[in-house]
């Protein structure tokens, strides 16, 4: 089987579009892949300063993938700050990585730009976690011999990034040391509107989250922003956020129904969020269940996160002996012949 490994920052909440656009489709990959996914904690570190924020987010999104139905028996899910062998590889990485392609990460450039724009020094605001961001990135997808990386379109980048510093190795000590992976990007995934209508996003504060109590979910979702139609005016499905997320969890019967009413005229939009209020908690409420229970433990998330750790280490040990001998670092002679 071939290898899918992603890492999830633990930078703040989920939400649903974190769950369509990221956790479901991950969720499937893994039925047909080796999966190996991570909570990246210390990339979050970069962002996230405060420590009782951290553990709270890290808590919050491994047990909201857990709770998304991530199988830890079947799949590997561990923390990337359990997986030390992760920064050994970052330093030897960064041995074959040239200044100038951190200069051209598009996270580094964009603030760069800023900078520049408002006059300031080009480098303000840039510490050294954000520059090599995209080395330490490397040094997690090829510490597991991953094939995919299926990322969000912004993340393309990094993983060929990650491809030319192992093709730089590989070709440094002429062996195949590091396996070439390959970014996927789904193209089928939707983009989660948000309640005011833009992508749904931490940075737009227009999210809902994946785990709210049901009372502060409806109330979310009466927030949705419409245009002025009244009751009475047929509307359009097909331009209506209301709609656009009703299809993500709604069978074709129900959205042909509301579609069909939304024409007729004689709906208003409070009936409409109504009804999306009932699919989205109908999806939601027992995920919301497995989630309540997994933070009441979070012990037991640990001892998850930390059998996975074990397993990977395994791994992640392999490759650093592998490279280690091949860069001489390691005086035994190698017992693979
Ligand atoms: P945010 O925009 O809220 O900061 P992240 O950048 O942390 O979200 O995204 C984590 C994952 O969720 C990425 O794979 C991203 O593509 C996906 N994702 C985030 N928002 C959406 C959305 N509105 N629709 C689809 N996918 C999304
Ligand atoms: N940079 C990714 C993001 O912002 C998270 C990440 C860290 C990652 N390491 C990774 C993704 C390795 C894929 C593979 O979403």
């Amino acid at each position: 089987m071939k290898i899918a490994l992603t890492g999830i920052k633990p930078t703040g909440n989920l939400h649903i579009g974190n769950y369509f656009g990221a956790i479901k489709p991950a969720l499937e990959l893994s039925k047909k892949y080796a999966a190996r996914y991570f909570i990246a904690d210390y990339h979050a570190l970069n962002s996230v300063k405060n420590p009782e924020e951290l553990r709270r987010y890290i808590l919050e999104v491994s047990a909201g993938w857990l709770a998304a139905g991530l199988n830890p028996e079947t799949l590997l899910f561990y923390r990337q700050s359990s997986v030390p062998e992760t920064f050994e590889l970052a330093t030897i990485l960064a041995a074959f990585t040239p200044k100038g392609l951190m200069n051209r990460a598009h996270a580094y450039k964009a603030i760069v730009q800023t900078n520049i724009e408002k006059a300031e020094d080009p480098d303000a605001g840039v510490n050294m976690g954000l520059f090599t961001y995209p080395i330490l990135m490397a040094a997690d997808i090829l510490l597991f011999d991953s094939d995919i990386v299926p990322v969000g379109r912004d993340q393309t980048q990094h993983v060929e990034m990650a491809a030319d510093i192992a093709a730089a190795v590989n070709f440094n000590y002429k062996q195949d040391l590091l396996k070439i992976p390959q970014a996927l990007v789904q193209e089928s995934v939707a983009i989660v509107p948000g309640l005011d209508g833009r992508k749904m996003s931490k940075s737009y504060g227009n999210t809902i989250p994946l785990f709210v109590p049901e009372k502060q979910l409806r109330k979310l979702i009466m927030r949705i922003t419409t245009n002025s139609q009244g009751v009475e005016e047929p509307k359009d499905p097909d331009s209506s956020q209301i709609f656009l997320l009703y299809k993500l969890f709604s069978s074709s019967e129900e959205q042909e129904s509301l579609a069909a009413s939304y024409r007729a005229g004689g709906m208003g939009w409070g009936e409409a969020k109504e009804e999306l209020f009932r699919v989205v908690n109908r999806e939601l409420s027992p995920l919301r269940e497995r989630f309540d229970s997994l933070i009441a433990d979070p012990e037991k998330i640990e001892e998850i996160l930390s059998s996975g750790a074990e397993k990977a280490r395994v791994i992640a040990k392999n490759t650093i002996k592998r490279l280690q001998e091949a860069i001489g670092l390691n005086f035994k002679k190698s017992s693979r012949g």
